[in-house]
C-alpha cells in the first residue's frame, strides 16, 4: 500500500516533469548528459527542502551553481530580500540563453564555471557570500575542477556561512566534510528522480 502510494507520487512527478513545459530541459540535458548529471529538473519537493535553511531576511548575496533552465533561481527570487543579490554560474549556452530571459534586477548571470567565483565576486565588486546553493554533479565533474571548486566556494563565504548542495550519492559527503572541517549535515528527499541526498555545510 506504501509503495504503491510512493509509486503513484513518482509517476505523478515524471508526467509533471516531461510534460509541463520541461521538455526543453530534457532536450538540452540530454545532448550534455555529462555536465548536466541528469535529464529531470529537481522536484519542487527537493528544492524546498534545499533551501528551507537559508535566512532571507538576513542574506545580502546568494549564489547559485549550475542553475540549469532556473527552477530553483526561480524560487531563490521569489524569497530574496529586495536590497540582496543573486549571481548564477551556469555553462551551458542554451541554459545560459534562457537564464538570460529572467527579468529581475537583483539577478546577475554569468556564463562561467564555478571554479571562478571568487574573480566574479571580484569583478562585480562583492567580497563574502552569505549562502552558496548548489547542483552541480559533483561525480561527473574532473576531480581536480571539483577540488577547486568546493576550496573556491568555502574562500568566497562568509563565517558562519552555509554552502549547501544536492547529490544523488553519498560519493562528496567525505570530501564535504574536509573541506568544512566536519561542519556537514546531511538530508534526504525521496520525492524527486533520482531521490537526492542534501549537503548543508557551514564555514567555521
Ligand atoms: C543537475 S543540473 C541542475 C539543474 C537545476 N538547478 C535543477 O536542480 O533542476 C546541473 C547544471 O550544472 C551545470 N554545470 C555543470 N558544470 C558546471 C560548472 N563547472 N559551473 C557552472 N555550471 C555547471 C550544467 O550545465 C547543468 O545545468
Amino acid at each position: 500500500m506504501r509503495n504503491g502510494f510512493i509509486l503513484l507520487l513518482f509517476e505523478i512527478i515524471i508526467i509533471k516533469s516531461l510534460f509541463l513545459n520541461k521538455i526543453s530541459f530534457l532536450k538540452e540535458s540530454l545532448k550534455s548528459l555529462k555536465t548536466s548529471g541528469t535529464i529531470i529538473p529537481s522536484s519542487r519537493y527537493l528544492v524546498s527542502k534545499l533551501l528551507k535553511g537559508i535566512n532571507f531576511k538576513l542574506a545580502r548575496l546568494i549564489i547559485e551553481f549550475g542553475p540549469g533552465d532556473g527552477k530553483i533561481t526561480k524560487d531563490l527570487l521569489k524569497n530574496l530580500h529586495p536590497d540582496a543579490t543573486l549571481i548564477i554560474f551556469e555553462i551551458n549556452d542554451s541554459f545560459y540563453d534562457t537564464l538570460l530571459k529572467i527579468e529581475d534586477k537583483r539577478l546577475i548571470v554569468v556564463k562561467e564555471s564555478a571554479a571562478s567565483v571568487e574573480d566574479v565576486l571580484k569583478t562585480n565588486g562583492f567580497d563574502k557570500v552569505d549562502y552558496i546553493v548548489s547542483s552541480l554533479p559533483l561525480t561527473n565533474i574532473p576531480k581536480p575542477i571539483t577540488a577547486t571548486i568546493l576550496e573556491n566556494a568555502y574562500k568566497s563565504l562568509k563565517t558562519q556561512g552555509y554552502f549547501m548542495q544536492y547529490q544523488y550519492s553519498l560519493t562528496y559527503y567525505s570530501a564535504l566534510k574536509v573541506v568544512f572541517n566536519g561542519n556537514v549535515s546531511l538530508g534526504f528527499e525521496p520525492l524527486n528522480i533520482p531521490p537526492a541526498f542534501i549537503y548543508t555545510c557551514q564555514k567555521e
